[in-house]
């Protein structure tokens, strides 16, 4: 673990935090109270107050050249009930997340962050709609976060993971790799010169329906660059889901799996333990991101995990089509 990309925030000015938030949204918070437009304010006028030297190390990790990525640890209080914890957690990330970008909210009111909740009853279930790369016992391997619309791919500038709650003992290491620090990326460099484009079957996006089924959203495949040069002249790429022959040439499929096993066996990479209320904020445009099978689930616990993730409103867009 790269213990110099952390940042500490204590647990006194995570409770004044807290103490100045409950003011705001009443003493029984819920995660919904996170949604209102005052109470967003009110986040990050208490993050400059507390929060400030956290927020300046997190922008100077994540905006650095060679490094592209933040850590921080929320605190739990003592002061605070399990319930509170839960909120203020989800807050201070938020806060947190402020420093670099600004969260997507659905219809521009939304929550912040999105929640995705995994159980052991529900992974039979997830991954029988599709969604085995969501469970936490999947590995899942190095790629960037893309948003797929009806013209093209969008890279959100900046993501966020916060673990509330890990239900396993080895939860093993979140990894990173600065394209900065991807010493064979010049080979594939050609493929942005060539303009080469690969029809990507793009991994499902997660979505649980009111009866607590999980449900496919978004398109299935994406006719697009695999790496391209936005106009600032840096390389760009997108890496995510599935190029199979059935879609593409042998040529391509051939190119893009050297990609994957180069960027997979480089030893550049950052390694971050996965640790419970542990918040990690990356440069989503600038490296890839992959992480460890979750391992040894805690017995008589059928809550595997609840993850928050933050997506940046701001992207990088290229131009594509759906296939
Ligand atoms: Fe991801």
């Amino acid at each position: 673990m790269s213990s110099h990309l952390t940042t500490v925030i204590t647990e006194k000015q995570y409770r004044e935090f807290a103490r100045g938030l409950s003011e705001e949204i009443g003493t029984l918070p819920t995660i919904g109270s996170l949604k209102k437009d005052s109470v967003l304010r009110e986040i990050d006028i208490l993050a400059k107050q507390f929060f400030s030297q956290a927020i300046r190390q997190i922008k100077s990790h994540v905006d650095s050249n060679d490094g592209g990525i933040a850590v921080a640890d929320i605190p739990l209080s003592d002061d605070l009930s399990s319930a509170e914890n839960f909120v203020c957690g989800a807050a201070t990330f938020t806060a947190l997340f402020n420093a670099v970008g600004t969260p997507f909210r659905r219809n521009g009111e939304g929550a912040p962050f999105s929640l995705h909740k995994a159980s052991h009853s529900s992974v039979g279930k997830m991954k029988s709609a599709g969604l085995e790369k969501f469970t936490p016992d999947a590995k899942l391997g190095f790629h960037n976060d893309a948003t797929i619309t009806t013209d093209g791919v969008a890279l959100p500038r900046h993501i966020g993971v916060y673990n509330a709650f890990i239900g396993y003992n080895n939860p093993g290491c979140f990894h990173w790799l600065p394209t900065s620090s991807w010493n064979e990326a010049d080979m594939f460099h050609q493929m942005a010169e060539e303009d080469v484009r690969t029809t990507v079957k793009l991994t499902p996006m997660m979505y649980e329906d009111a009866n607590g089924d999980f449900v496919q959203r978004g398109p299935s495949f994406v006719h697009a660059p695999l790496i391209w040069k936005n106009t600032d002249g840096n390389f760009r790429y997108f890496l995510n889901g599935e190029v199979n022959s059935a879609e593409n040439s042998d040529r391509l499929v051939e190119m893009c799996a050297a990609m994957r096993k180069s960027i997979a066996s480089s030893d550049s990479r950052i390694r971050i333990d996965q640790r419970e209320r542990r918040a990690i904020i990356l440069r989503n445009t600038s490296g890839f991101h992959a992480r460890d099978i979750f391992e040894d689930p805690i017995q008589g616990l059928d809550l595997s995990r609840i993850m928050l993730r933050i997506v940046d409103s701001r992207s990088e867009f290229y131009p594509g089509t759906l296939a």
